[in-house]
């Protein structure tokens, strides 16, 4: 058997179909806002990796201190033989849970799960070369949409890494929460990755670094609209912004229409109006506190036995088992 497989969960033209609807319905309704997942085509993907390189963006670097700090406790811990990473991309800092999870244990499956198909060939290679004993199974999947693992050997550890967790609101993460507790059985265990509540500045500049790499990113949702819906957007007619919402403890990246423009959209028969100095809302990064990730996970039924953080406490890392549901009498 192959060491590597790849399992697309949606067909091509059903990830067209979700573009097109989160355009048609994101770019008529106010304030106009898209999904932060349309960034992440090949140019996307490999921009977001020039983002984890920049000083400014800590979390990358904060979530690797963890891991390279930890592996030996998570492996000894959880004891996986599978491990299920959601939102793999480039399966950086995967690199060093795999080593320790493979030199401790009898890890043998890993499961890569991105929307991001040419980050997952691309990671495969790397780590197949690193692990001979490995078996990769790349999914392609949009975890959002329900998680649709392929069966693997028990005890499983469900990763969801670099705080991507934020991406969702409140409700969002409580429903998938429960769909991650749903899927996992007695010893199987979840690590999630969570940036933390900082000051403002730090912030805000993780979002809007000076070399411009984050505003970069930001604009090439349109590039990604322009190729596949046909649209017309000129990038540069946006500015990149990135602010802190103190009230719901999230930073917000949006794209800010310079002066008055219309775009075209024939795949859609849409002209979308900005008035001048109207946003587009691209993403939403939630930051946490200890106790409020607790509480999410406990809602679900997920115990947190874990939490790590880097020296600075920027960063954490915290690991999770299923609490058992009572069986029920009669
Ligand atoms: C990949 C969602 C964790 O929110 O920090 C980085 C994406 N956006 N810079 C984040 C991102 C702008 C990143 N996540």
């Amino acid at each position: 058997m192959s060491p590597f497989a790849l399992t697309r969960t949606l067909p091509a033209d059903a990830t067209a179909a979700a573009l097109r609807a989160d355009v048609a319905t994101g770019l008529t309704r106010t304030p106009k806002e898209l999904p932060p997942k349309w960034f992440y085509d090949a140019r996307g993907s490999e921009l977001f990796d020039e983002i984890t390189r920049l000083p400014e963006y800590y979390p990358t670097r904060a979530e690797r201190e963890i891991i390279i700090a930890r592996a030996d406790e998570i492996a000894t811990a959880t004891g996986a033989r599978t491990l299920v990473e959601l939102g793999s991309g480039s399966s950086d800092k995967t690199r060093h849970l795999l080593r320790a999870l493979t030199a401790r244990n009898a890890l043998r499956h890993y499961v890569p799960v991105d929307v991001s198909e040419s980050a997952l060939t691309g990671a495969a290679e790397g780590l197949l070369a690193d692990h001979p004993g490995l078996t990769v199974h790349a999914l392609v999947a949009d975890f959002q949409y329900g998680l649709h693992l392929p069966p693997a050997p028990a005890p499983r550890l469900l990763a969801f890494l670099g705080g991507t967790i934020g991406n969702l609101r409140p409700k969002e993460r409580s429903a998938f929460f429960a769909a991650v507790r749903a899927e996992l059985a007695p010893g199987d265990a979840l690590l999630l990755g969570t940036d933390l509540v900082k000051d403002e500045r730090t912030l805000v500049r993780a979002y809007d670094d000076a070399a411009g790499v984050t505003a970069a990113f930001n604009k090439n949702v349109l590039t990604v609209i322009n190729r596949e819906l046909e649209a017309d957007f000129d990038p540069d007619a946006f500015d990149h912004v990135a602010l802190w919402d103190a009230r719901e403890e999230w930073i917000e990246m949006r794209l800010r229409a310079r002066g008055a423009l219309v775009a075209k959209i024939p795949a859609l028969d849409l002209a979308v109006h900005f008035a001048a100095g109207e946003e587009l809302r691209t993403e939403i990064s939630a930051k946490f506190r200890e106790p409020g990730v607790r509480a999410e996970l406990a809602a679900a039924g997920l115990e947190t036995t874990h939490w790590w953080t880097d020296e600075e406490g920027r960063f954490a890392l915290s690991l999770s088992v299923p609490v058992p549901v009572p069986a029920r009498a009669g």
